[in-house]
């Protein structure tokens, strides 16, 4: 697969060292920070536009607030994998529409997989991400065949994917994820509050 990082902070690194069985490419508005990291990763640093055309699979590792390096880009087609989580880490959500939908609003065309937003980057620094021997699970939202393609990349990282539905599930995610963090930030073990059987 050919995978575009989109940002060079800690998503970017940390999923795209997951990812070196496929080919890579770093894009961020800081050239030499791209190159630093695509240096790291084994990639290729290419301008947001490039690495779109050139991209099967485009992971956006920017905050919502810079949702509009998408826009005109040609990622119609590709998978765009949508990690983010509202600013700032906020505990809460911000009224108004989803992000991941407007992630697809503002790139028409492109199959958006709401995914990587519910573990701390820590988590995805992990090889593998392992808790009580078992494998962490990686919630996926998005268009069936998009979610098949991003569950490969969950697999590279050693983790089980977990089809959740339709990109329109994805709210769902953005707010567990909001939910969760004031959990941790409280100094609750959110874990706990997740077994079953
Ligand atoms: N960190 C976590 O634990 C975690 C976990 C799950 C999901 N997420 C989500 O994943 C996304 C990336 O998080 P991260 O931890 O990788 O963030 P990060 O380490 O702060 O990196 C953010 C990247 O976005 C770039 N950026 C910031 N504003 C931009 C703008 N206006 N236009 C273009 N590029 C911009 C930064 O560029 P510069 O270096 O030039 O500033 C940097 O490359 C966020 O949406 C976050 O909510 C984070």
């Amino acid at each position: 697969m050919r995978i575009a990082l989109f940002g060079t902070g800690g998503m970017a690194q940390a999923l795209g060292a997951h990812w070196s069985r496929h080919s890579l490419a770093v894009s961020g508005r800081d050239p030499g920070r791209a190159t630093a990291l695509a240096r790291e990763l084994g990639a290729s640093a290419l301008p947001w536009a490039s690495a779109a055309e050139w991209a099967d699979v485009v992971l956006l590792g920017l905050p919502v607030s810079a949702l509009s390096v998408v826009t005109g880009l040609p990622l119609a087609g590709k998978v765009l994998i949508d990690c983010t989580n509202t600013p700032g880490d906020s505990d809460s959500l911000p009224p108004g529409t989803p992000v991941a939908t407007r992630l697809a609003a503002a790139a028409p065309g492109a199959l958006v997989v709401k995914a990587f937003n519910l573990a701390p980057v820590e988590t995805w620094r992990m090889t593998p991400p392992l808790f009580e021997g078992r494998p962490l699970a990686v919630p996926l939202c998005g268009a069936p065949a998009a979610v098949d393609v991003v569950s490969e990349l969950v697999r590279d990282v050693g983790c089980t994917p977990l089809p959740a539905g339709g990109l329109d599930r994805a709210a769902l995610l953005e707010a567990t994820a909001a939910f969760a963090i004031g959990l941790w930030r409280a100094g609750f073990d959110t874990r706990a509050a997740f077994v079953s059987g």
